[in-house]
């Protein structure tokens, strides 16, 4: 199967790319998979170096909006995981233009390029942030779509567009939705990489609001060994939910970080809320447990206590990234 992965220089789809090819060598006959990346501030080509020589890999720098590019790179392959996209919710508060051209257009751009060449599969990585906010209970997979930011409007509109291409031209697309992940590789602005690395410098952390707000964790490579059933047995035009099973509040998160770090609670600024901030997502998995046996494997607390000692041990991935995010508008 020769794979296109797009954004595989970002911190979950290098996690993909790294576990597709893991299982290859010259002898075998793996995956074979094309990286289409654009490398923005939070792609790092560095996450592919444990692939770069594997045979069947190859990397192409480039836009997924840019329609003749995505035409010349489509043809040859049979399937598209499209992880590429603007990701980050703080981001599309202070400027959304970006979510809606690469997240939205980007997307139908990469839709129209799989149609036009009769790619066999189309899988699409999305988030349960298209769904709001839910006190108490889980969401369906057909659950209405009920965004609150804009990196979630954006979401969710390419999540229709993946879903519309199924209906109207009858491709053989599908939606994954996940719940918040962590694990190695992750840029430095997100709530765990970001106070992970402050705090193992003795440096502040910024909590929004009251803490209380509560999200569902999921480790990398559990997300993506169940995108790679998906991707092998999930059913044309359907939406698959991709759950960790851990539910915290940014309090309780905030303490365990804390307390792996050896730090305290004087070190916890609590900062205005986040415009908008969701209170609560929850996913029901039950679809892909029934149909795809999966199940998330990886114990939170023991994730959480191996992302931490990869985030020690790897100052030289973070302390750049964070020196180019403090720098970015
Ligand atoms: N991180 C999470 O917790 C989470 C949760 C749910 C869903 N998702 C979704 O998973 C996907 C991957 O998320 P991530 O956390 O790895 O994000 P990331 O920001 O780490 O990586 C995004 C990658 O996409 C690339 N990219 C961005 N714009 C591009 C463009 N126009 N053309 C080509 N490449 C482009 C970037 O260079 C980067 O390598 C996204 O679609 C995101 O919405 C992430």
């Amino acid at each position: 199967m020769r794979i296109l992965v797009t954004g595989g220089a970002g911190f979950i789809g290098s996690e993909f790319v790294r576990s597709l090819l893991a299982s290859r060598d010259a002898t075998t006959r793996g995956p074979r998979v094309t990286v289409l990346d654009v490398l923005t501030y939070s792609g790092v080509a560095a996450n592919l170096d444990p692939v770069a020589m594997q045979p069947g890999y190859s990397f192409v720098h480039g836009d997924i909006c840019d329609a003749d590019l995505v035409d010349q790179v489509m043809p040859g392959h049979d399937a598209v995981v499209h992880f590429a996209a603007e990701s980050h919710v703080d981001r599309s508060i202070v400027g959304a233009g970006p979510f809606a051209v690469t997240n939205v257009l980007g997307t139908q751009v990469l839709l129209e390029a799989a149609r036009r060449h009769r790619i066999d599969r189309f899988v699409h990585v999305s988030t349960d942030e298209v769904y709001g906010s839910i006190a108490r209970g889980s969401w369906a997979e057909d659950s209405p779509v009920d965004p609150n930011s804009p990196y979630a409007a954006s979401k969710a509109g390419s999540d229709l567009m993946v879903l519309a291409y199924h209906r109207t031209h009858g491709m053989d697309t599908v939606v994954t939705r996940c719940s918040n992940n962590y694990g190695p590789y992750q840029f430095p602005e997100k709530l765990i990489p970001l106070f992970t690395t402050n705090l193992l410098d003795g440096r502040r952390v910024p909590l929004y609001g009251d803490g209380r707000n509560v999200r569902e964790w999921l480790h990398v490579s559990d997300h993506c060994r169940g995108i790679g059933l998906v991707l092998r047995r999930g059913r044309a035009g359907q939406v698959y939910h991709i759950g960790g099973g851990a539910e915290l509040t940014n309090n309780e998160l905030t303490g365990l970080l804390l307390e792996a770090t050896g730090t305290n609670w004087e070190l916890v600024d609590r900062v205005a809320d986040r415009k908008g901030h969701d209170l609560r997502y929850s996913l029901d998995t039950t679809r892909i447990a029934k149909e795809l046996g999966y199940r998330p494997q990886i114990d939170f607390r023991q994730g959480l206590a191996a992302t931490i000692a990869w985030y020690r041990a790897n100052r030289a991935w973070w302390e750049p990234l964070k020196a180019k995010a403090a720098m970015l508008p």
